[in-house]
């Protein structure tokens, strides 16, 4: 079933308007809810703890980040449609303090102040392109939660299976630790 729905996204992402210079490195395709927490939560974030959110889509993640964890929460996001959706929404909950947007490319980031990098992207772009990049950039210690697909190279510390999230999906979280 959760691969039904990812193909049904990949087959309208070429429609999809860019704004921002940069790979589309996956669809729009949102975490539920319900999942966003269990990864907020697998990975383990404190208050005050620096996240971000690699390919941040509507910033629901960056939000709950903010907003249930109290963490200093930061989205990357290439679609200028989705970042103007998310800046209102952090606007309208007074999380502005805590939660931000960047409307640009998360391969031409720097990720050495993550304490927890969230990542929900496609499989290749994993691989070839954020792997690469987190190796290089990210601090001893700095954790990374995968939502169903993982980093090939690395080793989880933990998987969580998801049998239902409630809608008839399920999910699986990975957690790595640098
Ligand atoms: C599967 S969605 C995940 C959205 C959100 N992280 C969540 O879990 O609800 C992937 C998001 O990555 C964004 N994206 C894809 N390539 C990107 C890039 N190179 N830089 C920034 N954002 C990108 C897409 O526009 C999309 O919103």
């Amino acid at each position: 079933m959760r691969k039904l729905g990812w193909l049904a996204a990949l087959s309208c992402a070429s429609l999809w308007a860019q704004s921002a210079a940069g790979d589309k490195l996956a669809p729009y395709y949102p975490t539920p809810a319900t999942i966003v927490e269990k990864m907020l939560q697998l990975g383990g974030l404190k208050a005050g703890e620096k996240m971000f959110d690699l390919g941040s889509g509507d910033g629901r993640i960056v939000i709950m980040a903010a907003q249930k964890f109290h963490a200093e929460a930061i989205g990357i996001e290439l679609d200028k449609d989705l970042c103007t959706q998310s800046v209102g929404r952090i606007q309208k909950l007074a999380l502005d303090k805590n939660a931000h947007i960047v409307n640009g490319d998360l391969l031409k980031q720097n990720y050495s102040s993550a304490d927890l990098v969230t990542v929900y992207l496609l499989p290749d772009s994993i691989d070839n392109k954020v792997q690469p990049l987190l190796d290089k950039q990210l601090k001893k210690g700095a954790r990374v939660v995968a939502h169903d697909f993982e980093f090939k190279n690395w080793t989880p510390e933990k998987v969580e299976n998801i049998a239902d999230d409630g809608e008839g999906r399920s999910h699986t979280l990975y957690l790595y630790r640098k």
